[in-house]
């Protein structure tokens, strides 16, 4: 290893190189894209938490990295000091190993929060439109309203998945296509026959965006077949959700090498932590993680699902680790009441006023979060909106979104 690293010092990996030598005109544009992650649109609004809070609002997984991960991290701590780019060259190779690709048809980012917007900046114009599910996960509607491109939301179909028809025929003029699956927030599927029915009857250089970042959750086919095979796709995966990895900050971009050189002109090649390298690496090695996790997430959420039924509260059934739960009233006045009692539970979305996306935490968490909700449904506990902990004072850290208009 020391050899490498020695190496590496005077020997930069390929994506450094493109890093560098990759500035263009778009770069400019780049400098005013604020990436809008997951944290801040859960937690916007200065929303802050008594550490011992229940935080089921975010998507985070309660787990944490595997023990695997967290004993890599320790091992790299004092090579800490050095970039040592080698170490994404060497994850982005693993990652083409395990997935079948060709490493230059893979990139690592600190998440997937980066390239999703880079890719909404490098096929939006004003001209081009961006094309999202509603609800669905709002982070590139941002992206391209920095762009200032036209943002199309289309509903679910009744089965909450994207309509891939009515978004084909809500924009003739697209530039991205952007398929959550499962969705953010509704923890529900799109077939990878309906991505190939949109990939095969879409606008003429327009892409479509696949966000996989909850897939390890469910049962689903994957389109990195669609990578393999060429199409217009653009697959975004991250190591936040199941492999527990949020605070760490690890994500992929799987693409042709035409498409992700389009990309990376709007940014990355920044060093990435060496700690997210070495903890992605290791969870990657371990084969029972994936299974191991999916099973426990999926028990506590049928867990949650079984006593949801058993007290008739309406939910939409996902295969993920979030869900929307209907509050039967305008859902701001639930999740105060629920943050009253110390539970914390996810946002709203404006197309479906009365429900909230509540997030999969561990099972004592999720009983926790049952007692919480029997005393808001039954109007034991209620709630003035905004006086209750966790919508407090403005704190320091705000993200504030408020000023951000999304044309559409
Ligand atoms: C649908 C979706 N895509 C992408 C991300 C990006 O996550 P990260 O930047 O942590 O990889 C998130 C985060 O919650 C998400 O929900």
């Amino acid at each position: 290893m020391a050899a490498r690293e020695k190496d590496a010092d005077f020997q930069l990996s390929s994506a450094s190189r493109r890093s560098f030598l990759g500035l263009s005109a778009a770069a400019s544009a780049a400098i005013a894209l604020r990436i809008v992650t997951e944290p801040m649109l859960a937690r916007a609004g200065g929303r802050e938490f008594p550490k011992d809070g229940i935080r089921i609002d975010a998507n985070e997984n309660p787990l944490g990295p595997s023990t695997a991960a967290r004993e890599a991290v320790a091992a790299i701590l004092p090579q800490g000091g050095r970039y040592s780019f080698w170490l994404t060259g060497d994850l982005e190779k693993t990652l083409a190993e395990t997935e079948g690709l060709k490493a230059e048809q893979i990139r690592v980012y600190p998440g997937s929060s980066e390239p999703l917007h880079h890719t909404v900046a490098a096929f939006t114009s004003p001209q081009r439109s961006y094309v999202t599910a509603d609800p669905g996960y709002e982070a590139g509607m941002f992206a391209a309203n920095v762009i200032g491109a036209k943002v199309v939301k289309v509903p679910l179909t009744k089965t909450y998945a994207h309509d891939v028809r009515a978004m084909l025929a809500a924009a003739p003029d697209a530039g991205v296509f952007y398929v959550c699956t499962p969705n953010n927030p509704t923890g529900t599927l799109t077939s990878h026959s309906d991505i190939e029915y949109l990939l095969e009857n879409k606008p003429k250089d327009s892409v479509v965006l696949v966000d996989e970042a909850y897939i390890h959750f469910a049962d689903a086919v994957s389109v990195m077949d669609l990578v393999k095979a060429g199409k217009d796709v653009i697959l975004l995966r991250t190591f936040s959700k199941l492999y527990g990895m949020a605070g760490l900050r690890c994500g992929a971009v799987f693409a042709r090498p035409d498409l992700l050189e389009k990309i990376e002109n709007y940014g990355g090649g920044n060093p990435m932590p060496v700690t997210a390298l070495v903890a992605t690496m290791a969870s990657l090695k371990d084969a029972q993680l994936v299974p191991e996790r999916k099973r426990i997430n999926a028990n506590v959420r049928g867990q949650v699902f079984a006593w949801l039924d058993r007290n008739g509260y309406s939910y939409i059934p996902s295969e993920s680790n979030c869900f929307m739960l209907d509050t039967k009233r305008p859902a701001k006045a639930a999740i105060d009441a629920m943050a009253k009692q110390n539970v914390f539970i996810g946002r709203i979305w404006p197309v479906w006023p009365t429900y909230a996306r509540i997030t999969i935490g561990t099972a004592p968490e999720m009983e926790q979060f049952q007692t919480a909700w029997q005393k808001v449904m039954t109007g034991a506990v209620t709630a003035s909106v905004g006086g209750v902990p966790g919508w407090g004072e403005l704190g320091p850290r705000r993200r504030n979104l408020d000023g951000i208009v999304i044309r559409s």
